[in-house]
């Protein structure tokens, strides 16, 4: 995240991480940047707007889906896990299932510290009776978790589709290190947005107001902002398509005309009709989206899905670890 100095007129010192993937990117081809930089403070405000968007139906149709699932989800699963968030962000969809499950405790995990502990809190003070352990960390490698949960059998939560943010092999290794972290006899709760009508899709990721063209271009607000960019922001125009061979929309910052710019004293150029690839956000059917579960080490228990078949919630269980021989 972002360093401030204090407020003395130097420049921010930039997150290393972020500095070598714009620099990578912008001289990649074609050129890409991962869309987890969209996530400053902007960002992140930007994308909660997103989420009440009349176009963007992923977010209120998991909710009413996770509500109307979370009674059977209980019996499921049976009380007494540990529930363990992956990229819990704002936990708002969090105290659904907590009421449900009656957990042993609660573990948020985010690579956002500031947003983690402000929503473990919220949480801790909404359920005094279930101990919250937030740990900051990356949760696309395996995360050791706090030895306070390390008996108890987990159940994780990873909701809004997050996991159609990666291509399917980062996808398959996700869901790997899910199985890693949360060990023998874990079940999952997973979000996953499902294929359907372009017409649907293409609006959702690129609203009337504008909204999501704004958290697309600030990615180029926040490489000026952070990494002494001279990017004329309104010389790029936010696209959104969908890419049927890869069943997935993406989101490109498309250059209106020939420019060049500096980034952290480095020279680029850019053609007009040239794009940044900024994210990838993959779309499953039914068959596809249990296909990817097992191949990740899950096997699906039970799905539920909304009247017209946009959105799936999927409860999976750890596959066993074979014997060697
Ligand atoms: C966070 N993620 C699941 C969102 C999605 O739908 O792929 C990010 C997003 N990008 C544009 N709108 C929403």
């Amino acid at each position: 995240m972002l360093k401030q100095e204090a407020g003395d007129g130097q420049r921010s010192l930039a997150d290393p991480e972020f500095r070598a993937d714009v620099l990578t990117g912008l001289s990649a081809s074609p050129r890409a940047i991962p869309a987890r930089w969209f996530y400053d403070r902007r960002g992140s405000e930007l994308f909660e707007d997103i989420t009440g968007l009349p176009e963007y139906y992923p977010t209120r149709t998991e909710v009413a889906l996770l509500k109307s699932a979370c009674g059977e989800v209980g019996r499921i699963v049976g009380e007494g896990r540990a529930v363990i968030e992956f990229g819990s962000g704002s936990s708002m969809k969090t105290p659904v299932l907590l009421e449900s499950v009656q957990p042993s405790g609660y573990v948020p995990i985010d690579i956002s510290g500031e947003f983690l502990r402000m929503s473990a809190a919220q949480i801790a003070g909404r359920f005094p009776g279930i101990p919250v352990h937030p740990v900051e960390a990356n949760f696309m490698k395996p995360v050791p978790l706090p030895k306070a949960v390390a008996e108890a059998p987990k159940l994780g939560f990873f909701p809004g589709s997050t996991i159609g943010n990666m291509t399917p092999a980062a996808a398959t290794d996700l869901l790997r290190a899910m199985r890693q972290s949360l060990g023998q006899g874990a079940m999952l709760l997973i979000g996953i947005d499902r294929v359907k009508d372009e017409g649907v899709l293409v609006p959702a990721y690129d609203d009337a107001a504008g909204v999501t063209a704004a958290f697309n271009l600030n990615l180029l607000e926040r490489i000026n902002r952070e990494l002494d960019g001279t990017i004329d922001v309104a010389g790029f125009r936010h696209v959104a398509r969908w890419n049927d061979d890869a069943s997935r929309i993406e989101m490109h910052l498309e250059a209106v005309r020939d420019q060049r710019f500096d980034v952290d004293g480095r020279p680029f150029s850019i053609a007009a009709g040239e794009t940044i690839h900024t994210e990838n956000s993959h779309k499953y059917g039914p068959r596809g989206a249990r296909v990817l579960l097992r191949t990740g080490g899950w096997t699906p228990v039970a799905e539920w899905t909304d009247e017209r078949e946009w959105f799936s919630l999927i409860l999976a269980e750890a596959q066993p670890t074979p014997m060697a021989p």
